[in-house]
């Protein structure tokens, strides 16, 4: 029998031809898969994650409650005209955090992943407040209710729990002082040394410019402000991957 009598034989079987592709699939499944099961980390390490504080994780709840990504991704792809504009390209472990990410699969505005440090704080405020006031071409809605709605601290720490529960690294202690680390990143004033301890790299200052009180505004600019400034990018050499 020539292989294409027997291949005639698999065709005209459909029992046969069911079990035959199915041990194909399977082969290449096994292949594809199985060695995952055995490499320690998909995930390039880096310097300097860390779990967001909950200021920053209160204006991330904010940041997806009004939709920014609907308009704005956080994701810089490896191509030069994005890397001159946004910055070094987004790295995977700088998501590793993230629960939803928010790569976004449109652009209506700029990418976000790198706008932490690049405005002031009132630059910021004054965009969210009214985005034509500082960008007159500006084709951003408005948010200016944030500035007068106070932040909801109430069993913040439930926020990290359920993070930690998806895997990121919360402490007993970070759980504990959710509220109270939230309330004093934006206050200069507060006794912030636990707060220092528990998140690197962080940022105390009164966000949104009224110390009265502590506002969505505050949490989402803390949040803008933050975003990719942890991780040290000077030690990744980037220009032999650009295409
Ligand atoms: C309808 C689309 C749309 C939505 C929704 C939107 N933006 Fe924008 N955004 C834009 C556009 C367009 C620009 C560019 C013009 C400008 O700077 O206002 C922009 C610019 C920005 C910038 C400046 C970025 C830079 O690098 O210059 C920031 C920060 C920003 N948006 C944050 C937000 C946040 C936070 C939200 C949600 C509260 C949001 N945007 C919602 C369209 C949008």
């Amino acid at each position: 029998m020539s292989f294409l009598e027997k291949h005639k034989k698999l065709e005209r079987n459909l029992s046969l031809l069911f079990v035959g592709s199915l041990v194909a699939v399977l082969i290449g499944g096994i292949v594809e898969i199985a060695p995952l099961f055995y490499v320690k980390n998909t995930i390039e390490k880096v310097e300097g994650m860390r779990p967001y504080t909950p200021l920053e994780l209160a204006g991330r709840n904010i940041y997806i409650r009004e939709g920014c990504y609907l308009c704005h991704s956080q994701m810089i792809r490896p191509f030069r005209d994005e890397v001159e504009r946004y910055g070094h390209y987004s790295l995977a472990a700088e998501s590793m955090y993230d629960h939803p990410f928010q790569w976004g699969s449109k652009r209506t505005g700029p990418d976000l992943a790198r706008v932490g440090g690049r405005y002031s704080d009132e630059w910021h405020v004054q965009h969210l407040i009214n985005p034509q006031s500082v960008v007159p071409e500006s084709i951003m809605p408005p948010y200016s209710f944030l500035a007068a709605t106070p932040l909801t601290t109430d069993n913040f720490g439930a926020h990290l729990k359920a993070n930690r529960t998806v895997g990121v690294p919360y402490s007993d202690e970070m759980i504990e002082n959710a509220v109270a680390d939230m309330q004093a990143q934006a206050n200069p004033d507060a006794d912030t040394d636990g707060l220092e301890e528990r998140y690197a790299k962080i940022s105390i200052r009164d966000f949104d410019g009224n110390p009265t009180q502590l506002t969505e505004m505050d949490a989402l600019v803390a949040y803008l402000q933050m975003l990719g400034t942890l991780v040290d990018l000077k030690a990744y050499q980037q220009e032999e991957n650009l295409r």
